[in-house]
């Protein structure tokens, strides 16, 4: 198998074939995508959800993301990885968004980083493409700004914000983005924006006219069951199935069930007669 890289993105978009990413925060998670022949793993900030137990995605520091993203480098062979910058890490300056995403890679084991914002980021994406280091950028709903925007809803669903995505999409391209995520947007929104683009467009609640889709691993297992947004398809039920073998095991440990003589060790007559002398 080929090692996928920004290039692969670029010609998979000219081909026609859909791009398949998924989020992985752990090295295991990141071996079984990496097997299932998932080209791209995103180190997502959806960490903090997902996995760390923070309310909103702008709890994660560059040391909570640099310690998932080595621990999913470790596991993956062949995925384009990409990693998030987590909140404050690119918006205060050029010198520590460049800094934060040469981290990423440099010790994280990323390919690329992605960040959040349109026209108001073109000079960061800018300042770290030209260190060498390729962007994806992603719009529409970008949870870092939960607080501005009251909640999870659907974005650009009028004239004038759908106009300005649009400008926003074809500004990042311009600035040097390989691939932009498209999150809670109208789908013939995203398809107008993915037939504007020559980079390919990434969807999650974008509709079937992106380039390809991206799913948060734990939503599409069934494993996070806090909330599921209305994009999201469960594949599974591991929360049901990891809770059924949970109380199985504290069943069987209660009733002395477990463990079996198949589970224990033992040691030969002889040596265990000498032990008794
Ligand atoms: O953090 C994340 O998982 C993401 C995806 C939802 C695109 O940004
Ligand atoms: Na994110």
């Amino acid at each position: 198998k080929k090692k996928i890289t920004t290039q692969t993105f670029l010609q998979m978009k000219k081909n026609g074939q859909k791009i398949a990413m998924i989020t992985a925060y752990d090295a295991q998670t990141a071996e079984i995508a990496d097997e299932s022949g998932i080209p791209s793993i995103l180190v997502g900030d959806s960490l903090g959800m997902v996995v760390l137990g923070y309310e909103t995605t702008l709890q994660v520091t560059m040391e909570d993301m640099l310690h998932h993203c080595k621990a999913v480098a470790r596991g993956s062979k062949n995925a384009l990885l990409v990693g998030d910058l987590p909140f404050l890490s690119y918006q205060v300056s050029l010198e520590e968004a460049v800094r934060n995403s040469g981290r990423l890679l440099q010790e994280g084991g990323m390919h690329a980083v992605k960040l959040e914002g349109g026209r108001e980021r073109a000079d960061a994406v800018r300042a770290i493409v030209s260190t060498g280091i390729p962007v994806m950028g992603h719009l529409g709903l970008t949870p870092q700004s939960v607080n501005k925007f009251g909640g999870f809803g659907v974005q650009a669903n009028t004239a004038a914000a759908a106009q300005r995505l649009l400008e926003d999409a074809l500004i990042l391209q311009q600035s040097g983005c390989f691939s932009i995520v498209l999150e809670s947007i109208p789908a013939r929104l995203a398809e107008l924006v993915s037939k504007r683009l020559d980079i390919p467009t990434i969807g999650i609640g974008a509709g079937a006219g992106c380039d390809g889709q991206v799913l948060v691993s734990p939503d599409l297992l069934g494993l996070f069951s806090r909330f599921t947004p209305r994009f999201v398809k469960k594949y599974a039920n591991l929360h049901q199935d990891i809770q059924k073998a949970f109380s199985a095991y504290l069943l069987d440990v209660q009733n002395g069930v477990f463990p079996g003589v198949e589970n224990s060790y033992e040691m030969s007559d002889v040596e265990w007669e000498e032990t008794l002398r």
